[in-house]
């Protein structure tokens, strides 16, 4: 699929998709940039090296990111700075630093540890703008036909629980389409 991004962004995204935790999908990335206009109000949940929170920012959203890694910390605030982009990341764990945000945001992009999402899911729809969109990616990571390796039950389980209490929260309507490993998109009505 065709991304509507500079060369720069293209070429990083690129590599960084054979690194360990690599950047979402493009089609979800598309699906974000769709969402996420000028003036829009996005945070993102484990920012990774910073491709996908650069990409909505060049859009002209407003970003808030939070990464708990310290050296993917460095190397996104190194491409903000390298693309001038305002981007307000955020360096800790989603755990501690969620509770202490304020919304609204009119995006969130859920996209760190997939065990934690349950956990945060709370938080996540406390900031939630009404209107606005909460995306949770790799919700299928576990869940297309097939067994399920031993080692990976429990993250099969927390994925399960979690979309469980997504699309039986009245607040939320929700839609998961197949993209990259799955995506959960949900309008917090
Ligand atoms: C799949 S990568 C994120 C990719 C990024 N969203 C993108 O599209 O470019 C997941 C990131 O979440 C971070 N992460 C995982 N659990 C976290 C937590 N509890 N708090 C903050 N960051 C977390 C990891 O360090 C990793 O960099």
């Amino acid at each position: 699929m065709q991304l509507d991004l500079p060369a720069r962004i293209l070429t990083l995204r690129k590599a960084a998709k054979s690194e360990k935790d690599p950047p979402c999908a493009d089609e979800t990335l598309a699906l974000l940039m769709g969402l996420a206009g000028a003036g829009t109000r996005v945070l993102e949940v484990g920012a990774g090296l910073g491709l996908t929170a650069a990409s909505l920012a060049m859009r002209g959203a407003s970003v808030v990111a939070i990464e708990r890694d310290e050296a993917r910390c460095m190397r996104a605030r190194e491409l903000f700075s390298e693309l001038s982009l305002p981007v307000t990341l955020l360096e800790g764990d989603a755990g501690s630093i969620l509770p202490t945000l304020e919304g609204p945001f009119d995006v969130i992009f859920l996209d760190c540890a997939k065990v934690q999402y349950r956990r945060y899911f709370a938080d996540c729809k406390r900031l939630l703008a009404r209107g606005g969109t909460l995306v949770s990616d790799d919700v299928l990571l576990f869940g297309r036909e097939g067994e399920v390796p031993a080692k990976r039950h429990m993250l099969a389980r927390h994925i399960g629980e979690f979309l469980e209490l997504l699309t039986g929260d009245p607040d939320f309507s929700t839609e998961i389409y197949e993209y990259g490993e799955g995506v959960a998109v949900s309008k917090r009505v």
